[in-house]
């Protein structure tokens, strides 16, 4: 399965990034893994235009850059592996970015106007990790934002998140716990699975 790895935080070796690389762990060796640092990306915001959704080929008018890339990458990938620092009660501006600019890779739109999923039946697991301690990144919607922000995308785009996983209070326990790091880990097994 053709994996593709999204880390949405800006530290190639953060708390996010240590999870994502647990999941890959529970992945079999067949698994064609792809990672993906978006803070390493040079991404221009999307204009709105709205003239990829009628473009036939879904293209962005902006000036190639990493976003079409992303689209590619987004069109081939089997399976998605997804984290993203809790910022703000939401996904990190680093990944909704690469969402923002690539809607035709990943939903469409039927001529009666529904939503036409792309990417229908294909698994997806969602980490994220916030400073806010335990219980309330949960009852704040810190971590429970950032987790529905990312799964509002995969749901229109057909995506079926079989697991999810939310680190809190970074700030005072730095680094991945073990606990999370297992959890992780029997997240990628589960892929194997699906
Ligand atoms: C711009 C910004 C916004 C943040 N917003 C939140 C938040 O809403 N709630 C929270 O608990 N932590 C918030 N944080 C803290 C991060 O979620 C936390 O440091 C996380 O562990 C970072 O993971 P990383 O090191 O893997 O990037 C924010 C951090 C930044 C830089």
């Amino acid at each position: 399965m053709r994996i593709l790895v999204i880390n949405g935080s800006p530290h190639p070796k953060g708390v996010i990034a240590n999870l994502l690389k647990a999941v890959t762990e529970g992945l079999s060796q067949n698994a064609d893994i792809e990672w993906i640092d978006a803070g390493k990306l040079n991404i221009r915001p999307c204009l709105g235009c709205m003239k990829c959704r009628r473009d036939p080929n879904g293209i962005c008018v902006l000036p190639a850059d990493d976003g079409h890339v992303m689209g590619q990458k987004l069109r081939r990938a089997e399976g998605l592996i997804i984290g993203t620092p809790t910022y703000w009660g939401n996904m990190s501006a680093q990944l909704k970015l690469i969402f923002d600019r690539n809607v035709p890779a990943l939903m469409g739109e039927k001529p009666s106007g529904t939503p036409l999923p792309k990417h229908k039946g294909k698994p997806a697991v969602v980490v994220t990790a916030c400073t806010t301690p335990w219980p309330f990144n949960w009852i704040f919607a810190e971590s429970r934002g950032a987790l529905a922000a990312v799964h509002e995308v995969l749901k229109w785009s057909g995506f079926k998140t079989i697991g999810r996983l939310a680190q809190p209070g970074t700030k005072n326990r730095p680094g991945a716990s073990e606990k999370h790091l297992a959890k992780a880990r029997r997240m990628g097994e589960k892929l194997n699975r699906f």
